[in-house]
């Protein structure tokens, strides 16, 4: 499907399906006995979401052939490692004492419902309508309880949501934990500068940002890339992430954010794996994403 400037969807089709995807990718992080993470919530909401693949994978009805593409095991990982990356930038951010989050492109995320966040801290949620009360009333019909509080910011990320991030209670003289996970590639280059713009007009000092980082994007049109999608195709894997994302050159983010005056620390994924006791790996695949880093970011000032 070819991407739009106005394009739209819900948890089940075009880029909200990777939502739906990653989700599934934490319920299998949350299984197994050496599991990196706790998203009791992921697994639910995928299986409300209906996507086929993504239901038979968290309910582990897809056969696992030794050597074969399809590796739970392999697939929790890599988002177990992204998720811990992210919900300790969120726990350290708290801890310094920030108590406003934004969490851009929030999917099927469940932080607001599963962290341990301290009294009094406000968590924003922007994403599409659609996906913004898909995830709402799914958890609130399972009995879920946000754990901070919750606010939804229900609109399109190219359209002007800083004006709906504050009607919803946005205080930008707050530091603020930010966090744009699994985002960037979705949107145009000039359009992702535009975000960080945003961000940090909004950000008083102290406020943080995490990312990842993707050098390259065509990284998704590789043969490693083009080879794994074909046999998880012959499993009935149908999101075509290549034909989602946007192509072609794009700001450096870290040369980017320096340049608007955060102090970048970045991560590569290799590291962040040993961190968590695992080997990252070296096969085609593992190579051709070796240099995905996670990034976050502070605007210096005074600590709150
Ligand atoms: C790969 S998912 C990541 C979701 C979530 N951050 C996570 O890691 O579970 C991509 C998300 O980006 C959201 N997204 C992409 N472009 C967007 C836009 N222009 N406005 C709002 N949300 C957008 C999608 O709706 C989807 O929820």
């Amino acid at each position: 499907m070819t991407r739009t400037d106005s394009d739209s969807w819900d948890l089940a089709t075009s880029v909200g399906a990777t939502a739906t995807m990653v989700a599934a990718q934490r319920a299998l992080a949350t299984s197994g006995p050496d599991k990196l993470i706790n998203d009791p919530w992921a697994a639910p909401l995928v299986r409300a979401v209906g996507i086929d693949f993504f239901t038979r994978m968290v309910d582990g009805d897809i056969p696992v052939v030794e050597g074969g593409e399809f590796d739970p095991i392999r697939m929790g990982h890599g988002m177990g490692v992204r998720t811990r990356f992210f919900d300790e930038h969120f726990l350290s951010a708290t801890s310094s004492g920030i108590r406003q989050a934004v969490i851009l492109a929030s999917g099927l995320d469940s932080r607001a419902y599963r962290l341990d966040w301290p009294a009094g801290t406000v968590v924003y949620e922007v994403d599409l309508p659609e996906v913004i009360e898909f995830k709402t009333t799914t958890l609130r019909d399972l009995g879920a309880e946000p754990t901070a509080e919750r606010r939804t910011v229900a609109i399109d990320l190219r359209d002007d949501w800083p004006t709906a991030l504050r009607a919803a209670g946005f205080n930008p003289q707050a530091p603020t934990v930010w966090s744009a996970e699994g985002l960037l590639i979705y949107l145009q280059p000039d359009a992702q500068d535009a975000l960080f713009d945003t961000i940090k007009s909004l950000s008083a000092p102290g406020s943080r940002v995490a990312c990842e980082f993707i050098s390259d994007t065509s990284v998704f049109a590789s043969p490693a890339w083009r080879e794994h999608r074909e046999k998880m195709s012959a499993l009935g894997f149908e999101v075509e992430i290549g034909d989602l994302i946007y192509h072609g050159e794009r700001n450096h983010i870290i040369e980017y954010l320096t340049g608007a005056g955060w102090t970048v620390t970045g991560r590569q994924v290799r590291d962040l794996y040993a961190e968590c006791g695992l080997e990252y790996g070296d096969d085609e695949l593992a190579i051709a994403f070796d240099d995905m880093t996670y990034l976050s970011a502070v605007l210096p000032g005074p600590a709150v």
